[in-house]
Order: C-alpha cells, then sequence, then structure tokens
C-alpha cells in the first residue's frame, strides 16, 4: 500500500531550464501541486509518518489522498527528469529566512536544520554526471525512501518544520529551503555567514532518490579511510572533511535514532527544545571552534567523541586542520563557511544556472539573538546590543564610561525658578496669616 499526502508546493513542469517566476498568490492558486511526500508502509516508519500525514503542520493536506497535477497527471508516480520542481523566488527566499529565524528563536532548532541540508547535500556522487542520478542538494530527503535510510533517523522531525514554510513559500524549492535553513541556523547560532546561492531545482518523485549507502557512518573499522572514501566520492578535501565535521560544535546525537551517545548528560538533560541525547560541546547551541578544543582536551565524559571525530585527531594530515581549528576561530570561520557554501551546491540544478544571490541586508538592527545563551542560561549583553547602547549616550553627547556633562546653566536657571517660587508661596502665607487679626 503506498501512502501519499501533499502540500501545498508550486511545481513546474517544463522541458527546459527556464525559470518560471510566479507571484506568490499566483503561484499558489495556479498549481495544486504533486504530492511531497510519500510514504509506504513500512513497520519501521509507518506510526511515525502516519503522525506526519494527520499532523497540523499540513493544514492544506488532504492525507492519505494522492493529488494529480492538473496539467501532467501524477508527478509523484512517474519518473520524469524532466517533470522538476519550480527553483526559487528572490523575495520569497529573502522573506522565508527571516521566518527561518523567528523559527529557530522559539524552537531551538538549528541544529537538525543543519543536519538535514547536509544530508540531501551529501549524497553527492561526482562521477555520475546526470542529475538527479549523481544525488546531493535537490530536495530528494522529503521522499519516503531516503528519509527512512538509517542515517536520516530523526529527520522527519527537520521535515516537519519545513513543511509550514514550503506552504507559505510556494516559490522556493524544497532543496533551496533546506539549504537556506541550514545556512541561515549556522549564522544565527553565532557562525559565519555563508555565502549561499540559491535556485536549487527539486527531484519530483520517490524513485529519483539515491541509494542507501551514501551518508558516513560514525563508526566504521578505519575511520580516516572511511571519510576519505565518502568524502573524496562528494568531490570534497582533507581541509573540508574537517571543518565541515566543525558542524558537531552544534547538536546531539540520540541513542534512539543513530544509537550514538547517551541518552541524557548534565549538558542536555534541561533542553533547550527537547531535552537529552549527547553533545559534542558544551554550549550545543553555539557555533564556534569548541568541537576541536573539546575533542583536543578530552576533557569530560558527558562529551561526545564519535570514531569519526577522533580520527581528526588521529590521521595526520586531518590533525593538522583540526588542530589548526582548535587554536584558531577565525581560521575554522573562514574555512567553515567555504567549505559549506560548496556541500550546499553538490549535485544541484540551478535555475537560473548561475543561481540567485539574497543579500543579508544592512548590517542587523538591534540585538543578534544568541541562541547559545539558552543554554548556558547566562545573561550578557551582545556587542550588538553594547554598540547600541553606547551610540544611544553619544547621541546626546555622553558615553555609557561617564556621566554625562553637567549642564551649570540651565541649572542655575532652575534655582533661580524655585527660590522664586518659594518666596511668593512664603509672601502669601504671611499675607494671609496676618489677614485674620
Ligand atoms: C564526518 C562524518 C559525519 C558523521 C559520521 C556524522 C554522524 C552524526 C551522527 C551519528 C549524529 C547523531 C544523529 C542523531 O542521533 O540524532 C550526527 C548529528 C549531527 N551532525 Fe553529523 N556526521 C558527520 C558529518 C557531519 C557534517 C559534515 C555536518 C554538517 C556540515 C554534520 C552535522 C550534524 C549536526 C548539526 C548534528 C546534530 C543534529 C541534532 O542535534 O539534531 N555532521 N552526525
Amino acid at each position: 500500500m503506498a501512502l501519499s499526502f501533499s502540500a501545498a508546493s508550486h511545481s513546474l513542469c517544463s522541458s527546459s531550464s527556464t525559470r518560471v517566476s510566479l507571484s506568490p498568490a499566483a503561484a499558489v492558486s495556479s498549481h495544486p501541486s504533486p504530492p511531497l511526500v510519500a510514504f509506504s508502509s513500512s513497520p519501521h516508519s509507518l506510526s511515525s509518518l502516519r503522525s506526519v500525514a494527520s499532523s497540523s503542520l499540513f493544514p492544506h493536506s488532504p492525507s492519505l489522498v494522492q493529488r494529480k497535477h492538473p496539467n501532467r497527471g501524477s508527478c509523484s508516480t512517474v519518473v520524469s527528469p524532466t517533470c522538476a520542481a519550480a527553483a526559487s523566488d528572490a523575495a520569497q527566499l529573502k522573506s522565508a529566512k527571516e521566518d527561518i529565524k523567528v523559527l529557530l528563536r522559539t524552537k531551538f532548532c538549528h541544529p537538525i536544520l543543519v543536519r538535514l541540508g547536509w544530508h540531501d547535500a551529501g549524497t553527492y556522487n561526482k562521477n555520475i554526471e546526470d542529475w538527479p542520478q549523481r544525488g546531493g542538494a535537490n530536495g530528494s530527503l522529503r521522499f519516503e525512501p531516503e528519509l527512512k535510510h538509517a542515517a536520516n533517523a530523526g529527520l522527519v522531525d527537520a521535515l516537519k518544520l519545513i513543511e509550514p514554510l514550503k506552504e507559505k513559500y510556494a516559490n522556493i524549492s524544497y532543496a533551496d529551503l533546506f539549504q537556506l535553513a541550514s545556512a541561515t541556523a549556522v549564522e544565527e547560532a553565532g557562525g559565519p555567514e555563508i555565502p549561499m546561492k540559491y535556485g536549487r531545482v527539486d527531484v519530483s518523485a520517490p524513485e529519483q532518490c539515491p541509494e542507501e549507502g551514501r551518508l558516513p557512518d560514525a563508526g566504521p573499522p578505519s575511520p580516516a579511510d572511511h571519510l576519505r572514501e565518502v568524502f573524496y566520492r562528494m568531490g570534497l578535501n582533507d581541509k573540508e572533511i574537517v571543518a565541515l565535521s566543525g558542524a558537531h560544535t552544534l547538536g546531539r546525537s540520540r541513542p534512539e535514532r543513530s544509537g550514538w551517545g547517551k541518552p541524557e548528560t548534565k549538558y542536555t538533560k534541561a533542553g533547550p527544545g527537547e531535552p537529552g541525547g549527547q553533545s559534542w560541546t558544551v554550549k550545543w547551541l553555539k557555533f564556534d571552534n569548541s568541537y576541536f578544543k573539546d575533542i583536543k582536551e578530552k576533557r569530560d565524559e558527558d562529551l561526545l567523541v564519535l570514531p569519526t571525530d577522533a580520527a581528526l585527531f588521529e590521521d595526520p594530515s586531518f590533525k593538522n586542520y583540526a588542530e589548526k581549528y582548535a587554536e584558531d576561530p577565525a581560521a575554522f570561520f573562514k574555512d567553515y563557511a567555504e567549505a559549506h557554501a560548496k556541500l550546499s551546491n553538490l549535485g544541484a540544478k540551478f535555475d537560473p544556472p548561475e543561481g540567485i544571490i539574497i543579500d543579508n541586508g544592512p548590517a542587523q538592527q538591534g540585538e543578534k539573538f544568541v541562541a547559545a545563551k539558552y543554554s548556558t542560561q547566562k545573561k550578557e549583553l551582545s556587542d550588538s546590543m553594547k554598540k547600541k547602547i553606547r551610540a544611544e549616550y553619544e547621541a546626546i553627547g555622553g558615553s555609557p564610561d561617564k556621566p554625562l556633562p553637567t549642564n551649570y546653566f540651565l541649572n542655575i536657571i532652575i534655582a533661580i525658578s524655585v527660590l522664586v517660587l518659594l518666596f511668593t508661596f512664603l509672601g502669601n502665607n504671611n499675607s494671609s496669616d496676618y489677614s485674620g487679626f
């Protein structure tokens, strides 16, 4: 039995890669979309998938009913490489980025969104030329066959977070939403700004998912060899393997998902978000170089080190980079940002071919949200907030470090006015006192 349900994705079936951009309203009304997630009733996943199907996150989804595209039959069941969903619209991308920031601030879901983007892109095989057979960032992870891969355990929760965004932004492909969410999560957790581009075209059917086994295993017999085998297949090098592994500065491993990690530790038992799991770092919602520092210092039983993490300090070539990143956070940020951008483009087909770049707008006004504050309960003013306070003082000629200069002239006038009022008042009182005699 095949179960499928849809949300309002906007997809366009075209035989060329010409970009089609509709206004949001037109997009929503003109193209009811094919099913986004087509789930089969495997015993492993049926219960969680049923709960997705019945979830209120999909208010417009006729659950368990397969919806047909009016112009082309059902794209969910027919494999057609030309039947690709639309790529994305720049205005919607910018707006979606703001919504993702709100989502991050309310759900503390930075880590799982980073993992979502990585797992969609990380199936890329540089030895296969054809799209989408080569895998990579093409949105295929939304389909059941790929979601069911053991490496993707738990990512259905990330998909649930993305679905309402897809409902709202019909002109953004899933592939773009996954990568936008991941890059925004890194940036919002205090990490580097990632030079992203968008316009990734989505695959349109579950049959276009890559086969299982393309993502790395955390505990292979020879971890360094395994990492090279998997990441070299993606066209990535040793530096990029080490830099990207630094993403484990965020998040936790959960035994009920991957089988790795403790059920909870002193750093995870109180959340934020769902409590539990074992983190690699103490402040697991803060993106910094503590992953490398913590592995190097092997300082705490409560912090996770997977065999593939340990390999970064054992293999001589990996070790060069791992040592450098433990010492030099700026070098880590620079290499991470480049490697993340490269990862996010793997295997992707862009429409338009050069991609769409969204600028991040002017420097942020107000205090930047720092998720890590919530994992340590520590309240400290951010640099941007301190700068804002200083600017407000300076606008009126002062400084937060010293009291405002006194305006003596004004003070003298105020003192004289008070004295005049006092004398007038006393004078009136005296005359009325005597008036009774
Ligand atoms: C180097 C090979 C890698 C291996 C073997 C690996 C393995 C794992 C495992 C076992 C988990 C725990 C999943 C769970 O139980 O929920 C995990 C989580 C995570 N991984 Fe990796 N990973 C690798 C590379 C990467 C890369 C390249 C990135 C991103 C660029 C990444 C980002 C994450 C994040 C953010 C989490 C935390 C997810 C959460 O808290 O929900 N990983 N990884």
